[in-house]
């Protein structure tokens, strides 16, 4: 079997590592193409390395620029390598350009695609991630998602539960492997902008970089100005590019720099900055990863948005939303800062992403899927009348695979008085409303 990926940010690098080990130890064959997204050596090359991952057979080179440049050249360049390498399947992971450029083109030419990190909603269309998510997710035909509830927006949708997997996050098969490394190693590889730095008392660890933040000149002046309030922490800053040009834009970026109680560095390694999360008193972030490293570590976590992608972090209590507003940040940080109980509350939630195993689960699942000829994607040759879906009410005891089998039917979604269901083969439909399709 033949699988390529296609990846191109810094996120997708570390979240894919755990799936191109087990893609190596399996000796699968992988044709790995990089979009260039992402090509400063701190965003990019400095994970190949540190991941130890193969070299990309393919860099298409796209760099910076807007939606439709980027878009529109990952399209083409991806285009050509799968009509030459035409692999077996595509997997793309989570919702940057690359997800929408590599679901498309190999959708088009019929090359299956898994989606790792599928199902995520933050219903909220002005982000371009949730587009690209959703624009994904139509293109795919294997959904590797997180958690059931990223499995019930899918269902909701209308995807074929057969196509959905629940493996948990990639990240956390990243995130427990390097941690163990990055403690064993000595402080003198720690880089030289961060080693003084995890020595400090009280760490604050802050990432942000969404449009819909840093984009905002108010949104990052109420950040600032909170940041500035919070003088009994130290805050360690990996500043991201994009972040770093808007402030410079805005004339925001020596204030940042010459708050005391701040210290701006150059992106950090991978190593380097799992240490520095797990030092941390907590991590104020608008990043998706880092809301699920934060829970993953154990770390106290509040987000710098309005919604998010990722509500288990939440409703399990490792998360809380303050959006960008100077009150609100100041008044939650200090509350963990200052009430131990609240604080380890937050550091107790359960991490809903699983056991570290998610690598392995995903290559497993695609090479029964390929040995059971699944992957096959064919025009259809039966006359097909569509059917659109149906209510019912189950007055009896019958499980899920029971009932789609007599009724030659698909669950796609069960109501169990106020909660939602994903249909698992063994759950007893006795007494709950089923929507499905048959
Ligand atoms: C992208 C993803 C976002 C993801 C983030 C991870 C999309 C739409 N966005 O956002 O979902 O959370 O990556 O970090 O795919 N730049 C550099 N050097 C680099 C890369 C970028 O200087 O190596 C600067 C450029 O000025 C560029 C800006 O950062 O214009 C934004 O980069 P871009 O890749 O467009 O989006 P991100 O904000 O990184
Ligand atoms: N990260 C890193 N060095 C840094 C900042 C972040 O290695 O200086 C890692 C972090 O541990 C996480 C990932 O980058 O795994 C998150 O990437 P980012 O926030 O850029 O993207 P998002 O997750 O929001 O898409």
């Amino acid at each position: 079997m033949k699988i390529a990926i296609v990846l191109g940010t810094r996120p997708e690098i570390i979240k894919m590592s755990p799936v191109i080990d087990e893609i190596e130890s399996q000796n699968i064959e992988l044709v790995l193409i990089h979009t260039g997204q992402h090509y400063d050596s701190e965003m990019s090359d400095q994970f190949f390395l540190e991941l130890e991952l193969p070299t990309p057979n393919f860099n298409i080179g796209v760099g910076s620029g807007s939606h439709g440049q980027q878009t529109g050249k990952m399209m083409e360049g991806i285009e050509e390598v799968l009509v030459e390498e035409k692999p077996d399947m595509l997997l793309v992971q989570g919702d940057t350009n690359a997800v929408l450029a590599g679901a498309l083109v190999a959708s088009k030419l019929h090359i299956p695609v898994g989606h790792v990190e599928a199902g995520l909603r933050s219903f909220d269309d002005t982000m371009p991630e949730e587009i690209n998510r959703k624009t994904a997710d139509i293109c795919s035909n294997l959904y590797f998602v997180p958690t059931t509830q990223s499995a019930i927006n899918l269902a909701i949708e209308g995807i074929s539960r057969y196509k959905i997997a629940i493996t948990g996050n990639t990240v956390v098969d990243a995130c427990f492997r390097n941690l163990k490394i990055a403690e064993k190693r000595l402080k003198s590889a720690v880089s030289s902008d961060l080693q003084n730095l995890l020595d400090l008392d009280n760490i604050l660890t802050l990432t942000m970089h969404r449009a819909e933040n840093v984009d905002n000149k108010e949104r990052v002046i109420n950040i600032i100005n909170a940041l500035e309030q919070l003088k009994d922490l130290n805050i360690i800053f990996p500043i991201h590019p994009r972040t770093a040009n808007r402030l410079k834009e805005f004339n925001l970026f020596d204030k940042l720099k010459n708050l005391e109680n701040v210290h701006l560095i150059k992106p950090v390694g991978y190593l380097d900055f799992l240490l520095l999360q797990s030092k941390s008193l907590l991590i104020l972030t608008d990043s998706g990863g880092l809301q699920e490293e934060a829970i993953t570590l154990n770390i106290p976590a509040l987000t710098l948005r309005y919604n998010t992608e990722r509500p288990e972090t939440v409703s399990e209590g490792g998360n809380i939303l303050v959006g960008s507003n100077t009150e609100n940040i100041v008044k939650m940080a200090n509350k963990i800062l200052n009430n131990k109980d609240f604080s380890d509350k937050m550091k107790s939630a359960k991490n809903p992403y699983g056991d570290g195993d998610s690598g392995k689960q995903i290559i497993d699942i695609i090479l029964n899927s390929y040995n059971n000829g699944k992957l096959k994607i064919d025009s259809p040759s039966d006359i097909m009348i569509n059917s659109s879906s149906k209510i019912a009410v189950i007055n009896e005891d019958t499980t899920v695979s029971d009932f789609e089998k007599e009724n030659n039917a698909l669950i796609q979604i069960i109501y169990n008085k106020n909660d939602i269901e994903f249909p698992e083969d063994n759950i007893n439909l006795k007494d709950k409303f089923i929507l499905y399709s048959s």
